[in-house]
């Protein structure tokens, strides 16, 4: 069987309800005619498009997550939304340590690790996001920091828990912080791939053999330049694209495009 190939999008704090709507039913709409035995595409809107959002139409078409979420199931947590919340939408998976919650709102890599339990606990895909920044990179630790965020995000998460069957419930995604969003410079194809076996290798000692089977997704400035040689390395398994997938059509076009230089 062919490798999946993933494609996603996180809308971050852009797009209202409406827009939201408009922007699934219009992707889902495109995309339609790809199989998706071998494809994943997953949307990640603001948490109040959610509830219509999970409404679509073409629903079994995309997997939906929230950008964060809540450690405990419920509590003293103002501001905070809870797993079982979340589990009220049927939402598909959970993105964890976004490094805008990392570096904007302070979270730690513990916390990271507290919500990846909470996510597999009650059967979310937990997408965690890691990756090293400028300074780290300069300092030459980047695999030290990849390494560091794994293996705390992941701490405590059983083998058998990163799949349900045959399907991988941990996702990652390697985000550098230096190429993320306005004035990123993406990385290149090079030296994401170096990073993408840093990651592989170490999901491998983390969860055996079977480590070689989680989707490793690469995100920050990916464009319709950069798409394709990003998609081809061995590592990288996908693309989590911010600016560039916004408008749908402008993402169908990126998707095609990857998809068709992977061999699809
Ligand atoms: P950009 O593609 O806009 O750099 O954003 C990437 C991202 O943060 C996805 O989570």
């Amino acid at each position: 069987m062919l490798k999946k190939i993933y494609f996603g999008t996180n809308l971050k704090m852009y797009k209202t309800i409406k827009e939201t709507k408009v922007f699934l039913d219009t992707l889902t709409d495109l995309t339609k005619d790809m199989n998706r035995e071998d494809f994943e595409l997953f949307v990640i809107p603001s948490y109040t498009s959610l509830p219509d959002a999970v409404k679509i139409e073409n629903r079994g078409l995309v997997h939906l997550g929230a950008q964060n979420m809540g450690w405990e199931d419920e509590g003293q947590f103002t501001g905070e939304i809870s797993p079982v919340m979340l589990k009220e939408l049927a939402l598909d998976l959970v993105m964890i340590g976004h490094s805008e919650r990392r570096h904007v709102f302070g979270e730690t890599d513990e916390r990271e690790n507290w919500k990846v339990l909470a996510a597999r606990r009650h059967g979310f895909t937990a997408l965690l996001c890691v990756g090293e920044t400028g300074e780290e990179k300069e300092n030459n630790i980047s695999d030290e920091v990849l390494r560091t965020q794994l293996k705390v995000g992941f701490k405590d998460v059983p083998a058998e828990r990163a799949f349900d069957g045959d399907t991988p419930k941990i996702w990652v995604a390697y985000e550098p912080v230096w190429a993320i969003g306005v004035g990123g410079k993406p990385a290149s194809a090079e030296y994401a791939e170096t990073k993408h076996q840093v990651i592989r290798d170490c999901l491998v000692e983390l969860f055996g053999a079977r480590g070689e089977e989680l989707p490793v997704l690469y995100g920050g400035s990916v464009n319709p330049q950069n798409a394709e040689e990003l998609i081809v390395r061995r590592n990288i398994d996908g693309l989590f694209v911010g600016r560039s997938a916004w408008d749908a059509e402008k993402f169908n076009d990126l998707i095609r495009l990857a998809r068709k230089k992977a061999g699809r």
